[in-house]
């Protein structure tokens, strides 16, 4: 497995494999990897023949009172988990390889103004441009995405058809703590008591995903176990409890397919995600 820091590099080791007909995948990350991202690249190790994962703590996704300076970063450790997953090639450019001069931003009306998009306005034009610009590097047969983060997955999907990406994006399934926290970068923020503070997030989507299967239809009522569940937690303040279509991120009163349920929820300082799909 190679490291390379450049897009000519990406591009000459991408192009060789295409000229021996070798499918390519992309995994997109921020890095310091955990199981999460690496379920994503064995799974795209698994149905194609080379994977590419960037790992580039992308500065145009966060706000200037984000955690960009923060961001854990571990290189060496995120090498080994690769090459443990089975990619051929991680990215892992500087910022002004990726934005030198940079004019043109990709931004997208509607479906990135709700949910995480209204406490973080700039965030999915920043997603957005960095992902439409990895696809333009890395032209990957498919790219994959976890669910964890829902509303980016639909995000990326629009942004594919409206751009006319020839790309195939396939969504991951969540990966949890054996407790139910799902996995992210962002845990290692927490202190011991915010981290078992953090589970009713998990238990809080439980239960409403309980009620759903035991029947609720009404889905102002799940989205109030959600809250309810998570109310109870002092150390949780919610930014966000709601039901959407998974395809418009419009709000939904009744629980049909393609449902989902997500929470934004603040404990201290560290702002954690989370939902399910019906
Ligand atoms: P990052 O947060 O590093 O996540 C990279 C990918 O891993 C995303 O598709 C995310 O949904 C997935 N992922 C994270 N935690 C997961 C979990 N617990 N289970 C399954 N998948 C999980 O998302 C980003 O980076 C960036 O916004 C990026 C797309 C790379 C653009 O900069």
């Amino acid at each position: 497995m190679k490291i390379v820091k450049t897009i000519d590099e990406v591009r000459n080791i991408v192009n060789s494999w295409k000229k021996d007909g070798l499918s390519v995948a992309l995994v997109p990350t921020m890095g310091y990897l955990h199981e999460g991202h690496k379920s994503l690249i064995t799974r795209a190790a698994a149905e194609n023949d080379r994977v590419v994962v960037s790992d580039f703590v992308n500065p145009t996704q966060f706000a200037p009172n984000e955690d960009f300076e923060s961001y854990p970063r571990d290189i060496d450790a995120d090498a080994r988990l690769c090459e443990d997953a089975g990619a051929a090639l991680i990215f892992n450019p500087e910022a002004d390889e990726m934005y030198q001069d940079a004019l043109t931003f990709i931004d997208m009306n509607k479906i990135t103004k709700v949910l995480c998009g209204k406490t973080r306005p700039i965030h999915f034009s920043g997603v957005c441009t960095v992902v439409g610009k990895l696809f333009n590097i890395v032209k990957p047969d498919r790219a994959y995405f976890g669910q964890k983060d829902a509303q980016q997955l639909c995000v990326i999907r629009k942004m594919v058809k409206d751009l006319n990406f020839d790309v195939e994006i396939i969504g991951c399934p969540i990966i949890r703590e054996p407790d139910g926290l799902a996995k992210s970068s962002r845990n290692t923020y927490l202190s011991a008591e915010e981290r078992q503070a953090a589970l009713c997030l998990s238990r809080a989507l439980a239960l409403g995903k309980a009620a759903v299967d035991a029947g609720e239809r009404d889905a102002e009522k799940v989205v109030e176990i959600v809250r309810a569940e998570i109310s109870r937690e002092p150390l949780a303040r919610i930014d966000y409890a709601e039901a959407v279509d998974f395809n418009t991120l419009e709000p939904v009163s009744e629980v049909k397919p393609p449902m989902l349920c997500a929470v934004a929820v603040y404990i201290g300082k560290t702002r954690l995600i989370d939902n399910f799909i019906v």
